[in-house]
């Protein structure tokens, strides 16, 4: 069996719904409470025993690249004034045995192409797909339980969610039979459906573990909805000849990419912060105790 060693985090996207904020910034380095969200996506990957980080990166998304360089003045600064915990939070952004790849994705054609970018890096292997734009707060973490799924069943794995029925048209929706609770045998895969044409109310969220047979279908892959090559796509052609699954994880996931859910986010992170919950928590009864007697 091959092992599951290398992950890839597509960040080449325009990040149009959380404008302005992502005018000059990536999307993916908004911070939840004191860390970006590409940082907690590589640490998921970390913890599910991932070595080679690959980050497909496009224009204005050059502070991604840095957040995972060493930073030398800073370093010296923060050493020279005696500061060991803070030198320490920006020494260790990532163990030493972890490593990065980063690949330019020249324009943004879709989540599929952005996939593809990568493929001079894994080859033959199977890889996981993060969208760190998908925050998951679990005990386990959401691609550690999708690696045990993969390591016992040996195929692609795509995390996945019930949403409201008013969700359906934003996500790729799944069709399949039920395996056992919370795992599903995938036939069918739609990007965007409408309510009345998905095949459930289950989404696939920004996790995947994917076999490399998907590069080639993904290399064949047209324009799909939103004139973007998308991953859904490919991966309902690779359906037809390759097994895939549908994992339920267990967690609760943020949809960080929208303001809503990133405001969620912080509250939800905020209060289980170990040194700023209980602090955190006074301010947030404060505020709603303003607010209902405005
Ligand atoms: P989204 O559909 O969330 O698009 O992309 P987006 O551009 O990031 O954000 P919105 O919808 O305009 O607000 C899903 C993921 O695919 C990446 C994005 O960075 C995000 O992680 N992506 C998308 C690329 O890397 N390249 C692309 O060409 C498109």
């Amino acid at each position: 069996m091959t092992e599951l060693r290398t992950a890839v985090f597509p960040v080449a996207g325009l990040g149009t719904r959380f404008l302005p904020a992502t005018k000059a910034n990536p999307k993916e380095m908004l911070p939840v409470v004191d860390k970006p969200l590409i940082q907690y996506a590589a640490e998921e990957a970390v913890s599910a025993g991932i070595e080679t980080l690959v980050f497909v990166y496009g224009r204005n998304k050059g502070s991604i690249v840095d957040h995972f360089d060493k930073a030398y003045e800073l370093e010296t600064e923060l050493h020279n004034k005696g500061k060991q915990e803070m030198l320490a939070a920006v020494k260790n952004v990532l163990p030493s045995h972890v490593s990065c790849v980063f690949i330019r994705q020249a324009e943004a054609l879709g989540l599929g192409h952005a996939v593809l970018c990568a493929r001079p890096v894994i080859g033959n292997e199977p890889f996981a797909v993060l969208l760190a734009d998908d925050l998951v707060l679990s005990e386990q973490s959401c691609l550690s339980q999708m690696a045990d799924v993969y390591n016992y069943h040996h195929c692609s794995v795509l995390g996945i969610e019930n949403v409201a029925e008013d969700q359906v048209s934003s996500y790729g929706v799944i069709g399949g039979t039920s395996l056992k609770s919370g795992l599903w045998e995938l036939d069918q895969i739609v990007e965007k459906p409408p309510i009345d044409q998905a095949p459930s109310t289950k989404a696939v969220i920004g996790r995947y573990i994917l076999s490399h047979e998907i590069f080639a279908h993904l290399a064949n892959q047209g324009k799909g909805a939103g004139g973007e090559i998308q991953l859904t796509d490919a991966i309902a052609k690779m359906m037809k000849s390759k097994r895939v699954l549908g994992y339920e994880f267990e967690g609760r996931r943020f949809d960080c990419g929208s303001k809503l859910g990133y405001l969620q986010a912080q509250l939800a992170y905020g209060l289980q912060h170990p040194d700023l919950g209980a602090d955190f928590a006074e301010i947030a009864r404060d505020e709603l105790s303003k607010l209902s007697t405005q």
